[in-house]
């Protein structure tokens, strides 16, 4: 009996060889680790919808920067938490030298210098006491253009404190655009833009908002993308890289590897993508319940970001996938 000729197995059938012929790798140089520091505790704080993942304080966080640096990861994303008392309509504590985000930007800094690309998030939602990414009119509504504005200001006070690149996830039109001219009109041309280029109004985000003890109340549908819509993702991530974006991300990571693959195809500058808190928690819940292998699930979802076309990887899990690679 003719059995077929052709045997796409014979190149599965070691180890040695499967690495051989592998198409894609992931290493700890393409991951980012985002980190949460709060305001106003003296010990860390674990996120209950986030099981191994906390909101640090300035302390905790300059360990655990310390830490990323040493598992040679390619950088750390910070997100800041302040104090209630300290969030008002215009978010003004995200511009405030002081205010909790620029502080642990200069921690940061000083604790690793350039062993690591220290970067932060370009967004009013954790300062507002509204919780939205952006501004209100009188009438309630986004005010696009007025955050601007701020956006612009917030850039400038992240770049004084020393970060190396911001990243702007508000998802106001025209942001990168503002950010880039601000920056460079204050001496700080090499501070870079990881630019939020489709991001969508996703209930994946649920345990971050936990983490960043969001004050929002109804959603972000005028300003974050539908997620019926493939092409608009490329469309928003086209303009970014117009306006100046040295980086665009997709996020959510995993129900948008399609999006992930479009944007690396359309555009020409490198493509992060945000595994993001939902997306974390669903396999460390199945992990913690014995229904999945979870190192395993861990490499499995970083190698299909990588297969589907990020250059780098936002994950929760980067120190720790960077000490199994
Ligand atoms: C907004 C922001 C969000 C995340 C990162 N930046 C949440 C949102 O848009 O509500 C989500 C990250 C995650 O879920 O891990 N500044």
């Amino acid at each position: 009996m003719d059995g077929p000729v052709i045997r796409p197995r014979r190149l599965r059938q070691t180890p040695v060889l499967r690495r051989m012929v592998a198409e894609t790798s992931v290493a700890a140089r393409h991951l980012i680790l985002p980190m949460f520091v709060r305001e106003g505790i003296d010990a860390p704080v674990p996120i209950s919808s986030m099981p191994g993942v906390v909101q640090h304080t300035r302390d905790s966080l300059r360990k655990a920067v310390a830490e990323a640096a040493d598992a040679g990861i390619a950088g750390v994303m910070l997100f800041g938490v302040p104090d209630d008392e300290h969030k008002d309509a215009d978010g003004s504590a995200a511009l405030d030298p002081d205010g909790i985000l620029n502080v642990a930007i200069a921690d940061a800094v000083a604790e690793v210098g350039d062993a690591l690309t220290v970067m932060s998030d370009l967004c009013l939602d954790e300062f507002t006491s509204h919780g939205h990414c952006g501004v209100l009119d009188e009438r309630g509504r986004i005010d696009n253009d007025r955050t601007l504005e701020l956006y612009a200001a917030m850039g400038v006070a992240q770049a004084e404190a020393g970060v190396h690149m911001v990243g702007p996830s508000g998802m106001m039109d025209g942001q990168v655009a503002v950010i880039r001219a601000a920056l460079d009109a204050a001496s700080h041309q090499d501070v870079s833009i990881l630019a939020y280029g489709a991001k969508y109004a996703s209930a994946f985000y649920g345990p971050f908002r936990e983490a960043v003890g969001s004050s929002l109340q109804g959603d972000r549908r005028t300003y974050q993308q539908d997620p019926a819509n493939g092409g608009e993702g490329v469309r928003e991530a086209l303009l970014d890289v117009e306006q100046g974006a040295d980086i665009v991300m997709v996020k959510p990571g995993l129900p948008y590897l399609d999006v992930l693959r479009r944007v690396k195809d359309a555009v020409d500058v490198p493509v992060a993508a945000y595994n993001i808190s939902g997306e974390y928690s669903m396999v460390e819940a199945a992990a913690a319940n014995g229904w999945i292998d979870r190192e395993a699930a861990i490499l499995e979802t970083l190698t299909a970001f990588r297969r589907a076309g990020a250059d780098a990887i936002l994950t929760y899990w980067a120190v720790e996938a960077a000490h199994m690679l």
